[in-house]
């Protein structure tokens, strides 16, 4: 089979299709023909060696696809053979062909392309763990998404809008047409302004009462002093930190030094709350995340999960693909296809 392959840390020049051994399903697993693969932003400071969970070099990376099952291990159900689905992938899936257990699978529905069935798991697991799981978030209640433009900032527009929140989001400038039409109700240009006086100054000075804040370093400081009394605040990346070689590590070793410290004793005076969230920590939790799963189905289904694919990149062209999203470009997902 082909696959990308991160040979080494460093720019888009260490990645290459490569071919690999074809893998076989082992007890309780399938093996799925990629039909397209999701890119996330994990992937890149993998590959800029800015990723502590990444597997080591050499490797395929990717955490998502949907494509067909193409063989079924031990104890697997012969029909699912031929069956399209969406899967969960521990790396790897950025390939042709890749294993996963079955477990990890879902049907995928027959109106929903491959490619936008490869921009629901990661993006929509992470936005609902944020937003409902630990967020808690009400009808009614202010959420500021950061990136709101990216993969998960666009997840977690649709479940906040369903929920019936209002929504305030951070993006580049040229994404703003496209997120109110999506139903952002206050969209913010953080790159050319300071984010905090503007939210507070259409909060009436309040806040608000959820922050998913995925930049790190000193903005989690700031999104903090953002929070309303009884506000959380989610942080879940490191996206300040992004960069190939010296630059990335000097940038990631002062979103280190800039983070807050957060005091029990402070958290409880000032009524908020603070969680992390890593999803590719959740592996042990299988049945949670697949409840998850089966609700994130539930809001496709009904209308109100809308999985948008910005560009769909050949695995060829994966300098572009990375590149198109370190250059900040894309609203919404990024795919690969074989
Ligand atoms: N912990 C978890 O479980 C988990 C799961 C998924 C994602 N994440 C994190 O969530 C963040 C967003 O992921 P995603 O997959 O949604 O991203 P994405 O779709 O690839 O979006 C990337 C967007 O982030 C914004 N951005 C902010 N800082 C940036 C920088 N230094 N360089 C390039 N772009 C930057 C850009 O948009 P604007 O300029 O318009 O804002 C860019 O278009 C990442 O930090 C990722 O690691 C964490």
């Amino acid at each position: 089979m082909r696959a990308i392959v991160t040979t080494a840390a460093g720019d888009v020049r260490v990645m290459k299709v490569e071919e690999r051994p074809d893998p076989q399903p082992k007890r309780g697993q399938v093996v799925i023909r990629v039909k397209a693969a999701g890119l996330n932003f994990a992937d890149i400071l993998a590959r800029q060696g800015l990723y502590p969970d990444g597997p080591p070099k050499p490797c395929v990376m990717g955490y998502e696809v949907s494509g067909t099952v193409e063989a079924v291990g031990e104890g697997v159900d012969t029909p699912m053979i031929g069956e399209p689905v969406i899967a969960m992938t521990r790396f790897g899936g950025q390939a042709e062909l890749v294993a996963v257990a079955a477990a990890q699978t879902f049907p995928k529905p027959e109106d929903l392309s491959f490619e936008a069935a490869a921009a629901i798991p990661v993006n929509y697991l992470t936005a609902w763990a944020l937003l409902v799981t630990m967020g808690g978030l009400k009808k009614e209640e202010a959420v500021l998404i950061h990136n709101a433009g990216g993969g998960v900032g666009l997840a977690a527009l649709d479940i906040a809008k369903h929920i019936g929140a209002e929504t305030f989001g951070t993006a580049s400038t040229g994404k703003h047409d496209f997120l109110r039409a999506r139903g952002l109700d206050h969209p913010i240009d953080y790159r050319q302004q300071d984010w905090l006086p503007a939210l507070m100054s259409s909060t009436g000075n309040r806040g608000v009462e959820l922050i998913i804040d995925p930049l790190g370093g000193a903005n989690w400081k700031k999104s903090y002093r953002a929070l309303r009394a009884t506000g959380r605040m989610g942080v879940f990346g490191m996206s300040v930190a992004s960069a190939s070689g010296i630059t990335g590590k000097i940038r990631a070793l002062k979103a280190i030094l800039a983070m807050p410290r957060f005091n029990p004793i402070g958290l409880m005076n000032r009524n908020k709350s603070v969680f992390g969230l890593n999803l590719g920590h959740m592996w042990g939790e299988g049945e949670k995340v697949a409840g998850w799963m089966r609700e994130i189905m539930r809001g496709l289904s009904e209308g109100w999960i809308r999985p948008h694919v910005d560009r769909s990149f050949p695995f060829e062209q994966i300098a572009d693909a990375h590149t198109h999203i370190e250059s900040r470009k894309n609203i919404g997902k990024v795919v690969l296809v074989p």
